[in-house]
């Protein structure tokens, strides 16, 4: 295979994916794919089917149909455990954090259950904690933590954060794990303007350093708009428009579906000023 053949094959890929609860289809023979060092968007109104097909994608969910793929290879019956070790993190919308560990301990220890998964059991169950740091492992924990601005959090337990902190957390252990791509389940929910700032400058660093692969699912069209190279738009669990942010913004069947509330339009002639 040449480099741009490889580069060709999506990191991760979804063919004709149906997913049905009873009588309802929540997810209607969706397409999508998500090119190495992209950043991709997967937005729609509620009960879209996003968090269906987000759960199809991590492997929490067997769809009724399609197939899933990472780097071209069929993962659709993989569990979440081996779709991770071909490269998948994930965020969860509810950040679930160890009670009694620091923010540094959670770094460290998503970083050790990457490098040697089966080490870290017997370490917490035969030596009654956490043995100490390489340094290697500090190495790369102060860089990610640095990189997040949790330095002078690191030593506070992890539990207990204000919202926007425990999901610099959360982020902080899917990057230990050094992730090929990553799967964003409402980052910014419940975040302020001022962390969600922040949180798209880290997200966006983390795909220009490291070539990391972005699956946005998201409420907030704008980040997505603002920060994608290609969005997917869900509607009653059928795709009604895919395209760049631009073509996504003034796509007619989109604004509908959205009532045109949430989607500004684009700029406009400068107001000229009336003065009386
Ligand atoms: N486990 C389930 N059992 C039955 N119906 C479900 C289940 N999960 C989701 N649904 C239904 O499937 C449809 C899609 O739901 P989903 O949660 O994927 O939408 P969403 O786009 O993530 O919505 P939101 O923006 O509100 O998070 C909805 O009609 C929802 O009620
Ligand atoms: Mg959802």
């Amino acid at each position: 295979m040449t480099e741009q053949e490889r580069d060709a094959v999506p990191a991760l890929e979804a063919h004709g994916i149906t997913v049905t609860f009873g009588g309802l289809t929540a997810v209607n023979n969706v397409d999508i794919r998500i090119m190495s060092g992209k950043i991709v968007g997967l937005i729609g109104p509620n009960g879209a089917g996003k968090s269906t097909l987000f759960s199809v994608l991590s492997g929490l969910l067997r769809p009724r149909s399609g197939q899933v793929l990472i780097n071209g290879e069929d993962v659709t019956h993989a569990s979440p455990q081996q779709r991770a070790h071909r490269g998948m993190a994930r965020t969860f919308q509810h950040p679930e954090l160890f009670l009694g560990l620091t923010v540094r301990e959670h770094v460290v220890l998503a970083y050790r259950v990457a490098q040697t998964p089966r080490r870290i059991w017997t370490d917490m169950v035969t030596a009654g904690g956490f043995r100490p740091s390489s340094r290697a492992e500090n190495e790369r924990v102060d860089l990610i933590i640095s990189g997040l601005n949790l330095t002078d959090i690191q030593h506070r337990p992890a539990v207990g954060l204000p919202l926007g902190l425990a999901r610099l957390v959360e982020l902080a252990r899917s990057f230990a794990r050094e992730p090929r791509f990553l799967l964003l389940d409402e980052a910014s929910s419940g975040l302020d303007a001022a962390e969600t700032e922040e949180l798209q400058g880290v997200l966006r660093q983390m795909v220009e350093r490291r070539g990391v692969s972005l699956l946005m699912v998201e409420h907030d069209v704008e980040m997505v708009l603002g920060m994608a190279d290609y969005v997917y738009v869900l509607d009653f669990g059928s795709l009604i428009a895919e395209g760049t942010p631009e073509q996504i913004r003034t796509n007619a069947d989109v604004r509908a579906a959205y009532l045109g509330e949430q989607i500004d339009a684009p700029p406009a002639a400068p107001a000229v000023e009336v003065t009386a």
